[in-house]
């Protein structure tokens, strides 16, 4: 697009000097010789620069700077002044000016502070747009997300990460804990010591005191030689405890004592070792009520409990989730070397309108099967696992007695119709065949059930 230049200069000679130079440029150019008369133009017209001769007849150039200024703030405006007015025009670059010009000046002097302003102008643009991205950017460590409980969890990561106090983060399983865990441990001050991860479900009880405390030569048949645990190892680091809600009874008194008085023994030692460090803990399980049970200990709670971090479930962000679906598609495409990859509408809803018991697991990875299985740059609904299935989904609902009978056999029936049709690309001869059923009678229940293209589903 071209871009428009005014010109206000009262001498004839100059005005249409540049006004031919500036259009044979290529530039859209308007030049008028009265101050007044400029006014006027710029309350009705918008300019992308605009020079300006400081003195005019009627109206001089700086009141007409400080007009388009408060009309036109994104115009450039150039000042042409004559040599002893250089003061006013440092002036008129005070109040907004581009830059100026003295007279006598050539076509070509004009062309440079013109092209220096367009040069500025699109380098200004371009860094509000990256301001823009990085403010609306989403992500703290990874961690994507804009609801306010989202933003509220960040700002108790940030203000706990620097200090040593326990953190207990909760949720369902694929709600983000490790990811939590680890960018609180990557913000500590303790960053680059060890991080050690143990996963309470994952070892044995016969194996957890050893794994945890370590034991001394001869402690058990098999223990040859002295070995160093968990807590040993992490020695001036993190130790994160994953589902803690598995931990053992009797290890937990044991835990407790630790925490308690920073100190552990191996198995069979008799010296106790000082150990120091953060503990980060996890449970996909209601502690409260593991509690209750008497599964968990209540002192080991209170004492782990310290700062908690209740991660909500997908379900309960909605509005995070197209934010998630965005990452995740650039994130596997990118991973994948698919290009750029879209998703359909009938896909999208079906995406959107999912429950996700498995949370942002579940999301991700139905967007990495998605990518990868998508075909011309496109995620189909069929490119999604069974689950977004909106036949699947009205079997849940129909399975739940949400719908009497009836409406589950039509609901059925128009969501089959609708499926078929859109892996059939509408084509009504070919899904009227995968239906078995006439031509006709597919147009029949079409109108019946009001089934129109794009539509995505029940
Ligand atoms: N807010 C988020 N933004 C981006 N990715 C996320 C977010 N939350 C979770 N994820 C991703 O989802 C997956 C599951 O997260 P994570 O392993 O932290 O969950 P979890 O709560 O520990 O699950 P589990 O209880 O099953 O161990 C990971 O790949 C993680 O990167
Ligand atoms: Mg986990």
């Amino acid at each position: 697009m071209k871009e428009k230049i005014l010109i206000v200069e009262d001498d004839p000679a100059m005005r249409l000097g540049m006004s031919h130079f500036l259009s044979a440029c290529g530039y859209l150019v308007k030049a008028i010789e009265d101050g007044h008369e400029a006014k006027f133009v710029i309350d009705s017209e918008s300019f992308d620069i605009a020079i300006i001769d400081l003195k005019l007849p009627g109206i001089d150039g700086l009141q007409l700077l400080k007009h388009i200024k408060s009309r036109l703030a994104q115009t450039g405006v150039i000042i042409i002044t004559a040599f002893a007015d250089v003061k006013t025009a440092v002036q008129a670059m005070k109040e907004g000016a581009f830059d100026y010009i003295a007279k006598p000046f050539s076509h070509e002097e004009l062309q440079i502070v013109i092209e220096r302003f367009l040069k500025f102008r699109s380098l200004e643009r371009e860094v509000k747009h990256l301001s823009e991205i990085v403010k609306k950017s989403e992500e703290f460590e990874g961690i994507i997300g804009r609801t306010p409980v989202i933003r509220e969890i960040i700002d108790k990561i940030e203000a706990i990460a620097q200090t040593d106090v326990p953190v207990l983060i909760q949720g369902e399983s694929g709600t983000g804990k490790e990811l939590v865990a680890d960018a609180i441990q990557r913000l500590s001050l303790r960053k680059d010591n060890v991080y050690i991860k143990i996963n309470c479900a994952a070892i044995p009880e016969t194996l957890f005191e050893s794994e945890l405390f370590g034991y001394e030569k001869g402690a058990f048949t098999g223990a040859n030689e002295t070995k160093k645990g968990k807590f040993e190892l992490a020695n001036g680091g993190t130790v994160f405890f994953d589902e803690i809600g598995d931990m053992p009874l009797s290890l937990q008194a044991k835990l407790l004592r630790v925490i308690e008085d920073g100190i552990i023994y191996r198995l069979s030692g008799k010296d106790p070792i000082k150990v120091n460090v953060r503990l980060i803990y996890a449970t996909s399980k209601n502690l409260k009520e593991l509690v209750r049970l008497e599964k968990f200990r209540s002192d080991l709670y209170y004492r782990i409990n310290v700062v908690p971090i209740e991660l909500p479930p997908l379900r309960e962000r909605l509005e995070d989730i197209p934010l998630l679906i965005e990452h995740f598609v650039k994130f596997f495409s990118v991973k994948y070397a698919k290009g750029d990859i879209k998703i359909s509408p009938s896909a999208y809803e079906a995406l959107l309108s999912y429950n996700y018991p498995g949370n942002i697991r579940e999301l991700k990875h139905a967007i990495e099967r998605g990518v990868l299985l998508s075909k011309d740059g496109i995620i189909e609904l069929k490119n999604l696992p069974e689950e977004f299935s909106p036949v699947t989904k009205l079997q849940k609902n129909c399975l739940i007695n949400k719908f009497g009978l009836k409406e589950c056999v039509e609901n059925f029936e128009k969501t089959l119709i609708l499926k078929v049709l859109q892996d059939c690309d509408w084509k009504k001869t070919e899904a009227a065949k995968k239906l078995g059923i006439s031509r006709k009678a597919l147009w029949e229940k079409i109108k019946a059930y009001n089934i129109e293209n794009g539509e995505g589903g029940i």
